[in-house]
């Protein structure tokens, strides 16, 4: 986190994003295209997507809609878990690039390590393979930062060793599931946290203790889920087909929780995990 109005982070390659982007899995309605250009609308500058989600050429096509210049936009996408090889990840980047209709990413991360519940004897040596690509694709400029998603301390320490380093670290984090360890150390190597699931797919936002925040604060629970990222140094990635919503989840620059609130916050014991655990994933 760069600066203390938690307007903004700083990724380790000098990059300064947007501290709230707008997730784009499930985006649903009458068109995707309209609801991306929507939410640039609604002022989000930081799109996260992924090859996986099915739907790039939409989302590509509501970026031109929107008629934000490009440099204006930080878009991110993601290497299909199938792609653990060098060529595929290069080949998968090309036609990531190709939907979106852009000539560069923002940034790209790997979206599920390799685990060892799926290749038992080979999983380090394919992370090594895919994030070998993804240097190439760094030093060629056509992802101007590269990063993971879902990788727990034993799958980054490896890539820890190489010329270019995670920029960013992409895990579920919610209020009920935070993943501590995880958090830290990526906070301490300079490895941006970014949140998926930040209103834990709607899972949490009826919890007591985030009705009682809400109503001391008077803001609704999904501003108070995507406070407490913010203020534990995590970027949100918050996904809503309406307009209104994508707008409320923007507005959480006008209050702050209280360091007893975010304790709370923090005491809560497991809930809304998704059950995805990145070393068992039959994707990985
Ligand atoms: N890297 C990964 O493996 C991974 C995994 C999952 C997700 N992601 C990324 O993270 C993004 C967000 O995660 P997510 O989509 O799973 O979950 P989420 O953002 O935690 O929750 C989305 C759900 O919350 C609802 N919602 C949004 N704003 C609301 C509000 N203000 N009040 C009440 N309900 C609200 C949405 O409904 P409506 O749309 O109807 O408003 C939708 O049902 C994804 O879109 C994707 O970009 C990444």
């Amino acid at each position: 986190m760069s600066s203390s109005n938690l307007k903004t982070f700083t990724l380790s390659n000098g990059d300064v994003f947007p501290s709230i982007g707008y997730g784009t899995y499930k985006v649903a309605g009458a068109s995707i295209e309209d609801i991306v250009a929507d939410a640039i609308r609604a002022g989000y500058r930081l799109i996260d997507g992924a090859a996986l989600y099915g739907n790039e050429v939409e989302v590509g096509r509501g970026i031109a809609k929107s008629g934000v210049p490009r440099e204006q936009l930080k878009v991110t996408s993601k290497v299909p878990p199938e792609a653990k090889h060098y060529d595929d990840v290069i080949a998968a980047a090309n036609k990531t690039l190709e939907d979106l209709g852009l000539d560069y990413l923002d940034l790209y991360l790997v979206h599920w390590p390799a685990n060892a519940t799926v290749h038992p004897d080979q999983w380090n040596e394919l992370n090594m393979d895919t994030w070998a690509a993804m240097i190439e694709l760094y030093r060629q400029k056509k992802v101007r930062a590269i990063g993971v998603s879902n990788f727990k301390i034993h799958h980054l320490e490896p890539l820890m060793k190489t010329d270019v380093k995670p920029m960013v670290n992409q895990i579920e984090f919610h209020p009920g599931y935070t993943q501590p360890e995880i958090v830290d150390y990526c906070i301490e190597h300079d490895i941006v946290v970014e949140a998926w699931s930040p209103l834990g797919r709607t899972r949490v936002l009826q919890l007591p203790l985030l009705e009682e925040i809400a109503k001391e604060t008077g803001k609704t629970t999904a501003q108070i889920c995507i406070r407490y990222a913010l203020q534990k140094h995590v970027l949100p990635l918050p996904k809503s087909s309406h307009y209104e919503r994508m707008k409320a989840n923007l507005d959480v620059f006008d209050f702050s929780l209280t360091p007893e609130q975010m304790e709370a916050i923090d005491s809560l014991p497991e809930t809304g995990y998704s059950g995805l655990d990145p070393d068992t994933n039959p994707v990985g």
